[in-house]
């Protein structure tokens, strides 16, 4: 295992650090293939927290749900894992959603898509009962003001749960 404080460091002086989003992708891009690992030597413990917060919600296991910032899908891993089997994933780097893409039946669509204040997602509105963003808030991520295309894809009275680094 990598050093923890040298890994940690990483994600607050290079991942978390102020940037533009397009640079923020370009650097998703790069890392997509090491990720994982580096999930690994931090101790990234979200989807793991959100997965079983989530079992909180009492939501049908057929809910539609959309994982935003899905990255390479470690949260969708873990929600099939507890049979939800109507996940949806959305990402603005396709080198994320690539490997999410390559899961077996985790996710039924993709989107490749920037959420952000002024673009409308590429999503009709009220369509999904629950949006997931799973470490994709936060600095030189998706910011505040964008939440509310998320809240427009979601259907009246349906929620939007937000963890973010
Ligand atoms: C820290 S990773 C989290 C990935 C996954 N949810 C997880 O928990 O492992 C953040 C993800 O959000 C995506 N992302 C960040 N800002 C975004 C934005 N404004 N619009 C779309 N995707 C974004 C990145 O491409 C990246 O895949």
């Amino acid at each position: 295992m990598a050093d923890l404080q040298e890994a940690e460091n990483w994600v607050y002086n290079v991942l978390c650090s102020e940037k533009s989003l397009d640079k923020q992708i370009e650097l998703y891009n790069e890392i997509a293939d090491t990720y994982d690992k580096m999930c690994v030597d931090t101790l990234y413990y979200f989807p793991e927290a959100l997965s079983r917060e989530l079992e909180t919600f009492n939501l049908r296991r057929d809910s539609k749900i959309l994982d935003v910032g899905a990255g390479t899908g470690r949260l969708g891993q873990l929600l099939h894992l507890l049979q939800y089997t109507n996940i949806d994933a959305l990402d603005g780097s396709e080198k994320m959603l690539q490997h999410s893409r390559n899961l077996p039946n985790v996710y039924k669509n993709f989107t490749q898509a920037l959420v952000v204040a002024d673009n409308e997602l590429p999503i009709p509105e009220n369509t999904y009962d629950v949006a997931l963003m799973c470490g994709s808030g936060g600095p030189a991520h998706i910011d505040v003001t964008a939440y509310k295309q998320l809240i427009r894809v979601v259907k009246p009275g349906g929620q939007v749960y937000i963890n973010q680094i």
